[in-house]
């Protein structure tokens, strides 16, 4: 089983829109695949039908990270996706974080709740626009870690923080903790500032920015409106091959 965190603390750099549909071309490649929703907005669980906006869904992650014990895989329910499971979410996870930041320990709770998900071969964990006790407790669980971003003037700024607290939690608490891969995560070619970010970007990274980038399209754009991965709702678009082609990569390099 491999856990990847979907992380990084700047807004809107595509992590959710990444975890769904990553997690949708691996699943379709035939691999079990478990989604975590572990940012209160609740996107991903929105997104795969678990939950309405705004609305409570009970058993979810918050009680997993509030509970004395209680696993996560006793949260897990399928999505209309098949191979794709999710641990999902809502608005009230929010209040989580004071629980944890209360509780000895609290930075490994979740770790101590990863218990009976043998079954999956990837856990995908979709990360809150924060570097609060919940996303410290994703970084204490999974030895892997995908950083989205889009290529825009210095999009490095917001990784310089992530970079530390990286670098804090693999000495304290999970030496195992790597940098998968860097994805460009919206990309249009059409102006020359964004070009020479993505140049900024290969010679900041170099191997670890993943061959594959996903292109700027509506349809992915619009698919959360559906509730439908890109794979359901635009089978035959770039994003989607270019999805099924990140699938491959993000395989290839756990060999
Ligand atoms: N390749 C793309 N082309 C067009 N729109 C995209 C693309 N990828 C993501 N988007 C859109 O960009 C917005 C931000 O994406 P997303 O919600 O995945 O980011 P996020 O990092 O999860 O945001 P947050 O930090 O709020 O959780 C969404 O409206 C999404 O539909
Ligand atoms: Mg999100």
């Amino acid at each position: 089983m491999r856990i990847i965190a979907v992380t990084n603390q700047k807004g809107g750099t595509t992590k959710t829109t990444t975890t769904v549909n990553l997690g949708a071309a691996l699943a379709q490649a035939g691999q079990q695949v478990l989604v975590v929703d572990a940012d209160p907005q609740a996107d991903a669980s929105i997104w795969l039908r678990q939950v309405d906006k705004g609305h409570a869904i009970s058993p979810s992650l918050y009680e997993v990270l509030t509970a004395d014990d209680l696993p996560l895989a006793d949260i897990v329910r399928p999505t209309t996706t098949s191979n794709l499971s999710i641990a999902p979410c809502d608005l009230r996870l929010a209040s989580a974080e004071l629980h944890l930041l209360g509780e000895m320990g609290g930075e490994l709770h979740l770790r101590r709740a990863m218990t009976g998900l043998e079954r999956f071969d990837y856990v995908l964990v979709d990360c809150a626009p924060s570097l609060g006790l919940i996303v410290v407790n994703v970084l204490c669980v999974a030895p892997e870690i995908i950083i989205p971003l889009q290529a825009e003037y210095l999009p490095m700024d917001a990784l310089v923080a992530l970079g530390e607290t990286v670098a804090k939690i693999r000495q304290l608490f999970n030496p195992a903790l790597r940098v998968m891969g860097v994805l460009v995560g919206r990309f249009s070619p059409t102006s020359d500032v964004r070009r020479d970010s993505l140049d900024a970007i290969q010679a900041r990274f170099g191997d670890l920015m993943f061959e594959t980038i996903i292109g700027q399209d509506v349809r992915l754009e619009e698919a959360p409106a559906h509730r439908l991965t890109i794979l359901e709702h635009a089978p035959a678009t770039r994003s989607a091959r270019q999805f099924l082609a990140l699938a491959q990569e993000v395989m290839s390099r756990g060999q």
